[in-house]
């Protein structure tokens, strides 16, 4: 799988790793997915209490809702950008693009996961009808989602930034959240998030050390300077509704930014690495504004 590749399948998958190196990266991924297993009947449900609930927490419940419900089209996006089926997919590429595929079935269950609990969840505690719940989900869910990326290394970097976001954001509900079910499964979604941020982070982490810290900041920053929360452009209401739900729960994704840094300055080989130092910088102007 390591072997020198043609010349011309070098340059476009220059910003690919090798297919052995990705085979490893998810195998390890799966296998921790596959140990930390949780099932939603696992919840103590006949111990939810609807009338600890204050309003905000409702509507938060129903904003994360809409979130985690957006995983089929989340799916699609990652399957459309990283086909496995196809002649014109170079060998390469294409085994990249399965190695991946197998984190992918395996994260996008996770999700799913958040998804069907949490709309337990609303039905249980009396927030949303089935009925008017299956609605409303449809009506944001049926949106299309995207990201304007083109380079592998940049669809992750999002991925890894949104997936320390929501693990910030779920400890941060559940610091103020008094329902006790809520509070669980709140440590169950942030569990989980922390685990696909781990995925991405190693990811990020192997690019980093086969192209260098110089060749793969510029594609962070340019994530970074662009990053909007998943449904930011699509969900109605998203950014007076996002600004209550931070202003509740103290929360800013901003600060998911920093695990990135901290992460990349990992990889400088001397303190005053300039490429570290450059994201660093730069994030710093981006949370100052
Ligand atoms: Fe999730
Ligand atoms: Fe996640």
């Amino acid at each position: 799988m390591n072997e020198p590749l043609p010349q011309a399948d070098l340059q476009r998958s220059g910003l690919f790793l090798p297919p052995g190196e990705m085979r490893e990266l998810t195998r390890k991924a799966v296998s921790r997915a596959d140990t930390r297993q949780w099932s939603i009947e696992e919840l103590s449900w006949g111990m939810l209490r609807p009338e600890a609930l204050t309003d905000t927490d409702r509507s938060v419940v129903r904003f994360i809702t809409f979130i985690e419900d957006h995983i089929p089209g989340y799916l699609t996006y990652f399957l459309d950008a990283f086909p496995v089926s196809g002649e014109d997919l170079s060998i390469e590429e294409f085994c990249f693009n399965r190695e991946y595929f197998r984190f992918l079935v395996s994260w996008a269950n996770e999700e799913e996961r958040h998804a069907s609990v949490l709309a337990r969840y609303q039905i249980e505690a009396g927030i949303r009808s089935p009925e008017e719940l299956m609605r409303e989900l449809a009506e944001e869910g049926r949106k299309k989602f995207a990201l304007p990326y083109e380079e592998p290394v940049q669809a992750f970097t999002y991925t890894l930034v949104q997936e320390k976001a929501t693990q910030l954001f779920y400890q941060r509900f559940k610091a103020v959240a008094k329902e006790p079910v809520l509070r669980d499964l709140l440590h169950r979604l942030a569990r989980d998030e922390a685990r696909h941020f781990a995925f991405y982070s190693e990811l990020i982490g192997a690019y980093i050390k086969r192209h260098g810290l110089a060749a793969t900041v510029p594609d962070l920053k340019d994530v970074l300077s662009t990053f909007r929360m998943p449904l930011a452009d699509t969900l109605n209401g998203y950014w007076r509704w996002s600004l209550k739900v931070m202003d509740a729960t103290s929360y800013d994704h901003t600060e998911a930014y920093d695990a990135l840094v901290r992460h990349v300055k990992d990889f400088a080989t001397s303190r005053g690495d300039a490429a570290a130092s450059d994201l660093a910088e730069f994030v710093h102007r981006i949370r100052s504004i």
